[in-house]
């Protein structure tokens, strides 16, 4: 053991410090950093935390103790709605290394103490990617991504997660080396699909994995080195890019019988949006979008008599809002205007002022890899250029950066009202009238301290030769849409023609493809982000033989599946929904495409105002429109695909019971055209279970067509 005092080396057992004397046994671990300290020291001499916190904490591993407040509210408000869905998750296991050999090293009390202190590091790197412990594991956890509540990047949270606590953990196990513990780390992520069951009111949640996909997870971390983290293939696929993955191989894995690759997660990769990505891929040709560009040229050209501008370009998740702005962007830089693009990741509320800091770097021409001098020096140089008259600007920039002035004092009071107006000088000053673009890309999800930022921006373009281009999805309402300078594109899905034209850039035109391209579009409703997965996906599988633009089809397609990545776009979206409205959703995706408001009602049993709240909600967020209020409300499903996702996320049982009551409400409802509905009504008989019922509206739905029939042959009454 080694001495707190003078670092001497000690036998294990000792009571005192051979080389100095120090009682050893009542040094005091820091519950912080693992640092040892002499006895009676009131604070860690290594992290400054307080030593008096006496006995190691009781606190039972609850899940409502351990989850953050906006998480609880989030689930509990949202509960009935979450239970029993089927969820596109990414599952991960965190496990410290030969735990019993440590536990025999040290008393019961200071070992509960190291414990308390890694669950804490776990839980704190968990929550802030906004997943959820489900179980604590004796020594480690089981934590998921993507539910209760689903996030679209779950998969890129969980690896984000797992490298920001190995970070975490590798200072703790630092301190803890000191003392002559070696704690490791070692975790594994795997994506699939899992049920969420009851959750309780403590927050305990069941759990039934769907294929493996739990148990794979943690075959991924037994399989681990010591200090490093283990992707399964299915994660590697969705984060690839995004991440730097080394290959290991197939290691054999008890109860996995169909071989599985396994990549170790290195660090951040290169790409930052799924536009990034999509690049890599290759970008298909921008089709259909001439007048939206000509519309966007047309606000350039008033940008450049110095009226400043705002445009919100806003469309469904997938629509191409980032796509269409890049297509511009790059054509004003290509004719000399110069452009600083920001761009909000999806976990971007996790951290604060990201796309600030990425417009200001960019603005004042900051490298990637410049060092702190430099980014010090450049920081003031360009500043004092823009705005000699504003000493302070260049501290308040360097704060925002994250690169503070070695002797600066605390720049919080008041700091983001000075930083808005050092943005507004800056934007003023701008010498010799040179046009500017400023693209905020993904704006749905920018962090409240930014979007304050922007609406600054928002309101100091005016006068000046600045357009600020935003995009974003209808969800998200900008308190800065304002004003006589502000616009807004509404970008619609792509139309026939443009669909057509992508997909044959996309797939080819081989006899064997058929009619694939209308079965595509068709489902995928001109959504160029559903289209190019959907493809993409069908390769993957080996459906599709063959080069992109020139597939071939291996075997007729029974059914078209809907890839992981937009299951997981569409049901982050709808868990965003109220609960009301979710259910609503729900009942509406059993009905069909299409359907009206009286049988809604009928098959929920809602009263008047709580119906209209919830298609309130759906058509705001532009789930569903009302194709006619008469005779009564009809409504349609904007997306087919989220009508799918609505649909197949529910267990059997609960979509049987809904079924069930559509089939009821239809034969009330339509009583004087049963006829009409006998097959319709049959069908959802069919879809409950209840096959008597079902055969007996199908008998009716066959007599009547059968009547048609002879009363089609009839001989027509002669003249
Ligand atoms: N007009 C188009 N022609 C060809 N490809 C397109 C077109 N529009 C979008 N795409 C492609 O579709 C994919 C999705 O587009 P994009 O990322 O711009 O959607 P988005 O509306 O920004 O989605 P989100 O709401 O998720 O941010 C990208 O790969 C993009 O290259
Ligand atoms: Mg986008």
């Amino acid at each position: 053991m080694r001495c707190p005092r003078c670092r001497h080396e000690n036998r294990e057992s000792a009571h005192f410090c051979g080389e100095c004397g120090t009682a050893l046994g009542r040094a005091v671990p820091c519950p912080h950093c693992a640092t040892l300290n002499s006895a009676g020291q009131r604070f860690c001499d290594s992290c400054g935390q307080r030593l008096e916190a006496g006995k190691a904490s009781d606190r039972p591993r609850e899940p409502r103790a351990y989850t953050p407040r906006h998480l609880v509210e989030k689930i509990l408000v949202t509960r009935g709605a979450l239970q029993g869905e089927r969820k596109q998750v990414t599952v991960l296991f965190a496990d410290m290394v030969d735990s019993m050999h440590i536990a025999e090293r040290l008393d019961a009390e200071e070992w509960h103490r190291l414990l308390d202190r890694f669950f804490q590091i776990l839980a704190e790197g968990i929550h802030r990617f906004e997943g959820t412990i489900d179980q604590f594991t004796g020594d480690g956890v089981m934590a998921l991504f993507g539910a209760p509540v689903a996030h679209e990047d779950h998969a890129q949270r969980g690896c984000h997660a797992a490298l920001h606590l190995m970070d975490a953990l590798r200072s703790y196990a630092a301190g803890l080396r000191n003392r002559g513990l070696e704690v490791a780390v070692r975790m594994g992520l795997n994506s699939g699909e899992v049920v969420v069951g009851r959750i309780g009111d403590d927050l305990r949640m069941d759990y039934t994995a769907q294929g493996h996909a739990v148990g794979l997870a943690a075959r991924m971390e037994q399989v681990a080195a010591p200090g490093s983290v283990y992707v399964s293939e299915h994660t590697a696929r969705l984060v690839g890019g995004f991440f730097t993955l080394r290959d290991r191989g197939t290691p054999a894995m008890k109860g996995v019988s169909t071989p599985v690759r396994v990549f170790e997660l290195l660090g951040v990769g290169p790409l930052r949006t799924r536009l990034d990505a999509a690049s890599a891929r290759g970008f298909s040709r921008l089709v259909g979008r001439e007048e939206e560009l000509a519309w966007l040229d047309g606000i350039l050209a008033r940008v450049l008599e110095s009226e400043g501008q705002v445009v919100g370009v806003i469309g469904e998740a997938g629509v191409g809002k980032s796509r269409v702005c890049l297509e511009f962007v790059n054509r004003c830089r290509a004719s000399g205007i110069a452009v600083h693009e920001a761009h909000c990741p999806a976990h971007g509320a996790t951290v604060p002022l990201l796309p600030i800091r990425e417009l200001v770097r960019s603005y004042l021409g900051l490298g990637d890899g410049d060092g702190v001098e430099a980014v010090r020096q450049r920081v003031a140089d360009r500043l004092h250029d823009l705005d000699p008259e504003s000493p302070d600007a260049p501290r308040l920039v360097l704060d925002l950066l994250g690169v503070p002035e070695p002797d600066a004092a605390d720049v919080s009071p008041g700091g983001h009202e000075r930083f808005a107006a050092v943005l507004r000088r800056v934007l003023r000053l701008r010498r010799g009238g040179e046009p500017v673009v400023l693209l905020l890309d993904d704006a749905h999800w920018i962090d409240p301290e930014s979007d304050a930022l922007v609406g600054e921006l928002t309101v100091a373009v005016r006068g000046t030769p600045t357009l600020l281009v935003a995009n974003f999805r209808p969800e998200y309402r900008p308190s800065w849409t304002g004003g006589g300078h502000y616009h807004q594109l509404s970008l619609a899905p792509l139309g026939q023609a443009a669909s057509r034209e992508l997909l044959l850039e996309l797939i080819g035109s081989h006899d064997s493809l058929g009619d694939l391209s209308d079965l595509v579009r068709e489902r995928t409703g001109g959504n160029p982000f559903f289209i190019e997965e959907l493809v993409h996906a069908l390769a993957v599988s080996g459906s599709l033989a063959g080069e992109r633009g020139a597939y071939r089809l291996t075997a007729p397609l029974e059914s078209l599946t809907i890839p992981p990545t937009v299951q997981s776009l569409l049901a982050a979206r709808i868990d965003r929904l109220s609960e009301q409205a979710k259910h609503v959703l729900q009942a509406a995706a059993v009905i069909g495409k299409e359907f009206d408001q009286p049988l809604l009602q009928a098959v929920l049993g809602l009263d008047d105002l709580e119906l209209a709240a919830g298609l309130g909600g759906l058509q705001e967020a532009e789930f569903i429109h009302q194709v006619s209020p008469y005779p009564e409300p009809q409504y349609v499903f904007r997306h087919p695909l989220t009508r799918e996702v609505a649909y197949h996320a529910q267990l059997g049982e609960q979509r049987a019971q809904l079924h069930a009551g559509v089939a009821a409400a239809l034969q009330k409802l339509r009583v004087d055209r049963l006829g009409e509905y006998a097959a319709l009504i049959a069908h959802h008989w069919d879809a409950s279970g209840r096959r008597y019922e079902a055969a007996r509206w199908q008998r009716r739905a066959a007599l009547r067509v059968s009547s048609i029939k002879l009363r089609g042959r009839r001989p027509s009454p002669a003249r």
